[in-house]
């Protein structure tokens, strides 16, 4: 009895572990190109901040729905956080081979996938105060 008991609990707190896991905003993002640790807040990398202007300005100009670009519909929820981190250590976007991603300065990209690190796919957690405001 015991025995089952202790399986339960350390079966359920794998489940919990689990759903939470990987859900909440992150609060940082190791940059591999530079090796630096970005902290990411609500300011430097939330909806309203430079990264997100950043991509509605340069990226969204293409990205949009319906667009008459041939570019895909992308939205910071498109990809993995790892996805993103790939996106911009590789610059592998036909965009990007093309110059298309404007005059962006490294600092401004690295703002850019700030942004859409902290807002990817599976990032959001409704039960998190960073997250609900
Ligand atoms: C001048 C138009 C244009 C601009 C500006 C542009 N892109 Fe693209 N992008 C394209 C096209 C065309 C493709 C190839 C078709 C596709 O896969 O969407 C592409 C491909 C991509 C892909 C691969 C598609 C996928 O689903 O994985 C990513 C990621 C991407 N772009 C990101 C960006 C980012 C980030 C920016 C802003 C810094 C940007 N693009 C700016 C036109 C553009």
């Amino acid at each position: 009895m015991r025995a089952a008991i202790s399986l339960i609990a350390i079966f359920t707190m794998v489940i919990l572990g689990s759903a939470v896991d990987g859900q909440a905003s992150p609060k940082k993002r190791l940059d591999e190109a530079t090796q630096v640790c970005r902290i990411l807040t609500f300011q430097n990398s939330g909806w309203a901040s430079e990264g997100s202007r950043i991509f509605s300005e340069s990226c969204k100009s293409c990205h949009a729905r319906d667009n008459d670009q041939g570019a895909t519909f992308l939205h910071s929820e498109s990809k993995t956080k790892k996805a993103w981190n790939r996106v911009f250590l590789e610059k592998y976007p036909q965009c990007a081979r093309n110059g298309q991603w404007g005059n962006l300065s490294d600092q401004e990209l690295q703002k850019l996938n700030d942004y859409l690190f902290r807002n990817a796919a599976n990032t959001y957690d409704p039960n998190d105060a960073d997250d609900c405001g």
